[in-house]
């Protein structure tokens, strides 16, 4: 017999919206999972929404047989700016078969390390900030990791330069983006009628789609009237206008460029900050860390700038951002439907293809039947030695799952090796406030909020 599914009491209209905060959504769902368990459901303004915290419910939807992506209310509004580029697509769509047959590869191993030049220029400019600003200035890690994960995906994957790092505030498109996220997040959570009659809101909706998406049209134009010469360097949009998807015999359509070219923006920059900005207070806040993962840089690269072949050689740095992406996945939810009517939870609780199920990941991250009871406390030593590859399937959830996981891992844990290890080599960072606690703020994904450091120049390179 199945059980039911526990639910807040609910709202006239509204249904449960009113226990979401709408700054920050995971809080909510922590919140909701401490008086609620491992599984609750939530009325959203006539969306049916199963939240579920723990790894065992979570390995049992990681299975793309029985679930697909659900295309819940924010990834919707995204939509609206990306259409069916590959993040807000359902999976049967076909434009998402093409780009995802195209451009997997395009991030695989090998590819990804030809992009390492493209990442050492703009991590070159953040340090060479960092250096001439000097300790009096206060950095807003989130902002300068922003331009730097931004421009890096732009440079790497467009050959084209944002140049973040000479605005004073961020880059126009930027600009847009955020206001779109924001307003997306806001709309997701309000009803319908109200964003209909809210028309200063809309026209700035508006008027950012049209920036981002003329800036996406024109990088193209541009590659369009000066392909890359023959024997010159091919980056990703070289491979969106020429290849052809072997099972359709198709290649992919302006629109479909254009709509992924925002998406790697959007999706390529926002998440690999906040990891940035996460691993930044987690070592501030860790002494013991910092000291150990200093100590690795130091004897793997000495005076000298990282390189390719360094990467292997530095396992605690890759810990203390396993560790970082574990305790605080900057995408803290990811959501599925089922496919047919089913159970989960051992058959305990029946869900419908009309439910979303939302994984509250970064509880799932702290599940203590998979991380033991000190699962809330930041220890790097859990990823090392063999003790990561031991984890249980699915227990390490930051990128998601099988045929919509992320499709820029590779690319996001090499970029952010190559910032870490640069900025703690280079560098004493301390905190502005050092009575500083953790303040979340989400947009897409979640990033610390009113978070600022110092940066103290340590070394010169040879
Ligand atoms: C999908 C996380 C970096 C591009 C996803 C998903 C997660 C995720 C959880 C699955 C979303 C879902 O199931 O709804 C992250 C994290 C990153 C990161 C934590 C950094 C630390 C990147 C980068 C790129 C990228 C650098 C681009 C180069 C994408 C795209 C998708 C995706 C295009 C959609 C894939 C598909 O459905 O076919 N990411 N991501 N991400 N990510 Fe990432």
């Amino acid at each position: 017999m199945t059980h039911q599914i526990p639910q807040p009491r609910k709202i006239p209209f509204l249904g449960n919206l009113t226990s979401i905060d709408r700054e920050a959504p995971t809080n909510s769902f922590m919140l909701l999972y401490q008086q609620y368990g491992e599984i609750f459901r939530l009325d959203l303004i006539g969306a049916k929404v199963v939240v579920i915290s723990s790894h065992s419910l979570l390995n049992e939807i990681c299975d793309d047989k029985r679930f697909s992506k659900a295309i819940a209310a924010h990834i919707k509004e995204i939509a609206v700016l990306v259409h069916d580029g590959l993040f807000t697509a359902h999976t049967l769509d076909k434009n998402w078969g093409i780009a995802h047959r195209l451009l997997m590869p395009v991030f695989g191993a090998a590819a990804v390390r030809d992009m390492f030049p493209a990442m050492e220029d703009v991590i070159s400019q953040l340090v060479d900030k960092w250096e001439r600003f000097g300790p009096e200035y206060v950095i807003e890690p989130a902002k300068d990791y922003t331009r730097l994960t931004l421009d890096a995906i732009s440079l790497a994957s467009m050959s084209s330069r944002m140049n973040s790092f000479y605005f004073e505030d961020v880059v126009p498109f930027v600009a847009a983006m955020n206001r779109c996220l924001a307003e997306s997040q806001l709309r997701a959570n309000r009803p319908r009628l109200a964003t209909a009659v809210m028309a200063s809101a809309r026209a700035q909706f508006d008027a950012d789609l049209k920036l981002m998406t003329d800036f996406a049209k024109s990088i193209v134009q541009k590659r369009k009237a000066n392909p890359t010469e023959p024997d010159g360097h091919k980056d990703l949009l070289d491979r969106m206008l020429t290849a052809v998807d072997t099972k359709t015999g198709e290649k992919m359509t302006d629109d479909s460029i254009v709509d992924n070219l925002i998406t790697f923006l959007i999706a390529g920059h926002e998440t690999t900050s906040a990891m940035l900005t996460f691993v930044t207070y987690e070592l501030l806040k860790h002494p013991e860390a910092l000291f150990k993962l200093r100590a690795e840089v130091d004897e793997v690269l000495g005076d000298r700038p990282v390189s390719l072949e360094d990467l292997p050689k530095m396992p605690y740095t890759v810990a203390v951002m396993k560790e970082t992406l574990r305790l605080r996945p900057p995408a803290s939810t990811r959501s599925v439907c089922p496919k047919e009517a089913t159970t989960i939870g051992n058959g305990k609780y029946s869900v419908t293809p009309e439910d979303i199920i939302t994984v509250n990941v970064t509880q799932v991250h702290r599940d203590p039947k998979v991380w033991g009871d000190d699962g809330d406390l930041f220890r790097p030593e859990r990823m090392l030695d063999g003790k990561f590859e031991a984890l249980p399937p699915n227990a390490w959830h930051p990128f998601g799952f099988g045929l919509r996981a992320c499709i820029g891992r590779g690319f996001a844990m090499q970029e952010a090796q190559m910032a870490i290890a640069t900025i703690f080599q280079r560098f004493d960072l301390v905190l502005d406030d050092p009575g500083y606690t953790l303040r979340l703020k989400q947009n897409l994904t979640i990033k610390p909020s009113g978070f600022y450091i110092r940066a103290y120049p340590r070394k010169r390179l040879a």
